[in-house]
């Protein structure tokens, strides 16, 4: 089984950026520890970031045969990318949709996610744990789904 992990602008800068709502914890150490959770579990991980709109759409168009469902944090282009819904519409790929702050709880621009209705469900407000149960939900819908 495969998983890719799509991570979107400035989680690059996590550890640096805003650490009272994201924590010190870096990209790589989240990376680090998704892929030894996957690891564990007998799951390979695709691991992307970047922070351009287009490159995330063309991530996500590449998904279908190439994983058997993704970890999404679209950070701020959650919050109104319609070209990031009407890809992950295009595609068949279930996801679950990540933040590492509870969007819910802050300023009302996020609190409105253009995916959430898309995905198998939402964690967020665990910081880098938020990954990791993202993982743990995800392989479980997808061994539920094929038995
Ligand atoms: C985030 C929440 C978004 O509102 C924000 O734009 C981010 C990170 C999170 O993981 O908490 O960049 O997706």
């Amino acid at each position: 089984m495969q998983i890719a992990v799509l991570n979107g602008p400035n989680l690059n800068l996590l550890g640096l950026r805003e650490p009272h709502i994201y924590g010190h914890v870096r990209l790589e150490d989240i990376e680090a520890a998704v892929r030894t959770r996957a690891g564990e579990a007998g799951v390979g991980i695709s691991w992307y970031q970047t922070n351009h709109e287009g490159e995330f759409v063309d991530l996500i168009q590449g998904l279908p045969g190439s994983a058997d469902g993704s970890l999404i944090n679209a950070a701020a282009l959650t919050h109104g990318s319609l070209a990031l819904r009407d890809a992950l519409l295009a595609v068949d790929v279930p996801f679950v949709e990540v933040h590492l702050s509870n969007i819910f709880a802050r300023e009302e621009e996020r609190r409105h996610s253009v995916i959430a209705d898309l995905a198998i469900g939402v964690i967020a407000g665990f910081g880098a744990a938020s990954y990791l149960l993202a993982l743990d939900a995800l392989l479980g819908y997808l061994r539920e789904r094929d038995t």
